[in-house]
């Protein structure tokens, strides 16, 4: 059919056509939002979830929603190697300037403004990545003793003063949350806790893999209480049917009921993999309805698209025994599977393949929900390796 019109969209952080099966939780955050600016009790959010689930889609609904209702948001992804304060200072610089604007430089704003001046000072100093070159002037005393939790803290009981003062909240949305280190992770936490504690509308909403609830947890031990932690997983059939059918429908195409079967099979309901699905199984259709036949087709193009790209880009970036360690994990079926089982296949010690299966834990190739448990974090990628690594070596 028409590739003009072809209306799926695989991507990362793509907007989906039809973000099928999340009202729930988007309303959840919403009236958490609603609740920490009225001063009310409210706990942040921190999204759990696979590769290609929709966890960065959904923060930019929730974050385009938030703004629409008029709060301050600032939205930052964690790339591996950054540090927290250096990501962190100019979208501040941005928000409270945003927040003076509607206010005509009030004295909390600009207070905050100032305090965010200590601490670029103070960080300067610790974190060279951290490079900013307006002067926002210097709070004599506040956030710029140089130790980051402290300063972070003061920083954020200012900046939540400021958006009180204008009857607004902060909402911060942080992607990739599981890529913060531990002490920058543990500082970010505690200075969330301390405006919870003082009821100031300073909200967090983050996203990553499934790591991250351990990660926070051994960062503050309290983080368990302060934040929610949504699993963000497949969708269900009726959800992933509504995903592929809804957008054809505004176009005027159907779906023969085995073809949309097959999909929800082969993907098994996984976002990223119905649009990838969606879109080839449009380009191959002649004419609506889409049919088995099609799809099945599609199947082919659809696998060495991944192939070629989202399995691709990962496998690229592991080591040799790195991809022996994950080959012999996929020999042991889907699902998660005993650090011990493992070693066993490939004629090792635990012990000695143990820092390969922490750099894949690092590199956020593979997960641990329980101790000594590992399971893939992208989605499929256990039959991906062995398409292209044909049995375990040793
Ligand atoms: N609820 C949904 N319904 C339909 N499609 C979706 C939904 N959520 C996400 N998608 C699609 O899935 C793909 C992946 O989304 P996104 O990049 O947000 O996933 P992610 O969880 O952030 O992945 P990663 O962990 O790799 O960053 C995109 O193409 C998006 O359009
Ligand atoms: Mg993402």
């Amino acid at each position: 059919m028409d590739p003009r019109t072809n209306p799926y969209a695989p991507g990362a952080g793509t907007i989906p056509p039809e973000l099928a099966g999340r009202n729930e939780i988007i309303e959840k955050v919403a009236i958490a939002l609603d609740r920490c600016r009225n001063g009310l009790s409210s706990r942040g959010f921190l999204l759990v979830g696979l590769r290609g689930v929709g966890k960065t889609v959904l923060l930019t609904r929730m974050s385009q929603n938030a703004e629409a209702k008029g709060y301050v948001v600032v939205s930052i992804e964690t790339p591996e190697q950054r540090s927290l304060p250096a990501l962190l200072i100019p979208e501040l610089r941005s928000a409270l300037l945003k927040l003076d604007r509607h206010a005509g430089l009030e004295a909390a704003g600009k207070r905050a403004l100032r305090v965010l001046g200590s601490f670029v000072g103070a960080m300067k100093v610790k974190y060279n990545d951290v490079e900013f070159g307006f002067d926002l002037g210097h709070e004599m005393g506040v956030a710029d003793s140089g130790d980051l939790e402290h300063d972070l803290v003061s920083l954020f009981v200012e900046v939540g003063r400021a958006a009180q003062s204008q009857k607004t909240a902060l909402v911060l949305f942080i992607d990739e949350i599981q890529y913060i280190e531990e002490e920058q992770f543990a500082a970010l936490i505690m200075a969330i806790h301390r405006c919870t504690q003082q009821q100031l509308p300073v909200l967090l909403i983050g996203a990553g893999l499934p790591q991250l609830v351990g990660q926070a947890g051994r960062a503050k031990s309290y983080a368990e209480r302060l934040f929610e932690y949504p699993e963000i997983g497949p969708l269900t059939d009726a959800e992933a049917r509504k995903a592929l059918e809804a957008p054809a429908k505004k176009l005027g195409v159907k779906y023969d009921t085995t073809a949309l079967k097959e999909i929800l099979i082969q993907t098994q309901s996984y976002p990223y993999f119905l649009q990838e699905w969606g879109k080839h199984s449009w380009a191959t259709a002649a004419a609506s309805p889409i049919q088995l036949d099609d799809v099945k087709f599609a199947t082919e193009l659809a696998i060495s698209d991944l192939d070629a790209s989202f399995f691709r880009v990962r496998f690229d970036r592991l080591t040799p025994s790195e991809k022996k360690y994950l080959r012999a994990m996929a020999e042991l079926g889907p699902g998660s599977h005993r650090s011990g089982d493992i070693a066993h296949l490939l004629k090792k010690e635990v012990q000695s393949v143990a820092p390969v299966r922490a750099s894949l834990v690092r590199k956020g190739m593979i997960y641990s929900q329980a101790h000594g448990e590992n399971g893939f974090t992208v989605p499929l990628f256990g039959d991906f390796i062995k398409r292209v690594i044909a049995e375990v070596e040793v």
